[in-house]
C-alpha cells in the first residue's frame, strides 16, 4: 500500500481518485485544502476535557445538524457546534468535487473531533486505536456499503502517525475463515438467524433500538476485534507507517485499510459511507471479497 499525494488542489488536470482508495490506498493532501480558520483550531484545542461538560467523544450528527459530546448548558456548545458543522461543510464540498461518483450516493455520517493524545491511551482492548484493525459500526451497519474516513491535523506542531498493513483483500484470505466466516454465514441464513433478525426488525419498527444486522456486518464487527486480539496478526503482518504532518488531510476507507495510530493529537474527521454500486470496481468490496472466499451471500 502507498501514499497518493494532491500537492496542489484544485488540479490542473482532474483525475480518478477511486481506484487507489479502493486498492486499499490512503490518499493525502499536505496542506489542508479547504477553509478551516485559525481560530476555530485553536478553538477546538483550547477545549478542556478534565470530567466536566465537555467529553472526550465529540461527534458532530450531520443529519440531525446536532454535535453530542458537550453538556447543552456548557459555555462553548454553540461555538464548538459552529465550528464542528463548518468543518463538515467544508470537508464535504472538497470531497465531492474529488470525488464525484462516490458524492452522487454517498451517505454522510458522523464527523468526530479527536482531542487525546493517542500515544500511550490506557483503553480497553476493543476501544484501542494502536492495535491494528478495519474499522465497523456497531450502530450503524452498513449492509456492505464502505466508510470512507478524512482526517485533518490540527495538532500546530506535532505529527499524527499510522501504522497500516495490506489491504483487506490480503488480510481476509488469510484469516477470515479462521475469525469463523463460514459459521457467520450460516447462522444468519439458518431459522434461528432469520428469526433473530426479524424480531429485531419487529422491535425497531416500535422503537426498540435494536440493531438488525447483515451477516457482512456481524462479521466485519467481529473480525475488528478478532484482529485486535490476534496476536500473530498484529506482530507479524506486513507494515506500513505514514506520519501526517500539522495542518494534512488525508483519507482512506477504513474497512479496507487495516490500520492504527500510534502518536498524535487533535484531529478532526468525518465518515461517508460510500454506496458499493458507486465504486469503480465494487469487486474490490470488503462484501465482494468475503462472498468471494466463502461462496455465500451476506448481505442478501
Ligand atoms: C482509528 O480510526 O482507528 C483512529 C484513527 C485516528 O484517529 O487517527
Ligand atoms: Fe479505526
Amino acid at each position: 500500500m502507498k501514499v497518493v499525494t494532491i500537492e496542489r488542489w484544485p488540479e490542473a488536470q482532474p483525475r480518478d481518485y477511486r481506484s487507489d482508495l479502493e486498492a486499499g490506498n490512503i490518499v493525502f493532501v499536505p496542506r489542508t485544502p479547504f477553509a478551516f480558520p485559525k481560530e476555530s483550531r485553536d478553538f477546538l484545542r483550547s477545549l478542556e476535557f478534565g470530567g466536566g461538560a465537555i467529553h472526550k467523544n465529540i461527534a458532530y450528527r450531520t443529519q440531525s445538524d446536532k454535535v453530542t459530546g458537550i453538556d447543552a448548558g456548557a459555555a462553548e456548545a454553540k461555538r464548538l457546534h459552529d465550528v464542528m458543522r463548518s468543518y463538515s461543510q467544508n470537508v464535504v464540498r472538497f470531497v465531492s468535487e474529488l470525488l464525484p461518483q462516490y458524492a452522487a450516493q454517498w451517505k454522510l455520517d458522523y464527523a468526530s473531533f479527536r482531542p487525546v493524545e493517542e500515544h500511550g491511551r490506557d483503553l480497553p482492548l476493543n476501544k484501542r486505536n494502536d492495535l491494528i484493525h478495519t474499522d465497523a459500526f456497531p450502530s450503524r451497519p452498513t449492509k456492505g456499503d464502505l466508510i470512507l474516513r478524512v482526517f485533518t491535523n490540527i495538532h500546530p506542531e506535532k505529527k499524527r502517525v499510522w501504522i497500516t498493513a495490506d489491504p483487506f483483500r490480503i488480510v481476509a484470505e488469510k484469516y477470515a475463515c479462521d475469525a469463523g466466516l463460514t459459521n457467520i454465514a450460516e447462522s444468519v441464513d439458518s431459522t434461528a438467524g432469520r428469526l433473530k433478525n426479524a424480531s429485531a426488525r419487529l422491535l425497531q419498527s416500535v422503537g426498540v433500538p435494536v440493531v438488525p444486522r447483515s451477516a457482512y456486518d456481524s462479521f466485519m464487527l467481529h473480525f475488528h476485534e478478532y484482529l485486535k486480539r490476534n496476536t500473530d496478526f498484529q506482530a507479524n503482518t506486513r507494515k506500513y507507517e505514514f506520519e501526517f504532518p500539522p495542518d494534512s488531510t488525508w483519507m482512506c476507507f477504513t474497512d479496507v485499510v487495516p490500520h492504527s495510530v500510534k502518536a498524535g493529537q487533535h484531529a478532526v474527521e468525518q465518515t461517508f459511507i460510500i454506496s458499493r454500486v458507486s465504486l469503480a470496481d465494487p469487486s474490490s468490496a470488503p462484501l465482494a471479497i468475503l462472498e468471494q472466499i466463502c461462496g455465500k451471500p451476506l448481505a442478501a
